[in-house]
């Protein structure tokens, strides 16, 4: 029997979390991330990736909002989502896991991931730059 925590699945290599705090803008009963969880769990059926509920993102000024979290790659946080980015946050987290260095490339990245959607970017653990000249 196959266990609905992919938590502990070797085989994840990005975990959306998705804020179940935010509320909807013309329902303050309504909190969009519950919806969304449901659908990003049946869109990631198969796929490495993981669907996690959080309570806050500290981007409650651009609620709904979710995170990718890589396993060894970088972190994103995002903002404006609603139930019709769906495909395209399962797109982005395909992305994130494919890519080799752990980044999630702008180049074909869905509108929705990107410009004003998109809050911050986080370096992983081991992440590590020269000081700029
Ligand atoms: S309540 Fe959702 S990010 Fe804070």
């Amino acid at each position: 029997m196959m266990s609905d925590d992919k938590s502990t699945n070797s085989d994840i290599d990005v975990t959306i979390f998705v804020c179940t705090n935010c509320r909807d803008e013309a329902d303050n009963a309504v909190r969009p991330g519950l919806a969304m969880i449901e659908a990003l769990k049946t869109a990631t059926a198969g796929k490495p990736l993981a669907v996690k509920p959080v309570t806050c993102l500290a981007n409650c000024e651009k609620s709904p909002s979710a995170a990718f979290n890589h396993r060894s790659g970088w972190s994103y946080l995002f903002g404006h989502l609603t139930l019709d980015n769906i495909d395209d946050i399962v797109t982005g987290a395909m992305m994130l896991a494919a890519d080799e260095r752990g980044f999630l490339p702008l180049r074909g990245r869905p509108t929705c991931l990107r410009g004003k959607g998109m809050t911050a970017r986080i370096p992983p653990f081991h992440h590590h730059e020269d000081m700029p000249q």
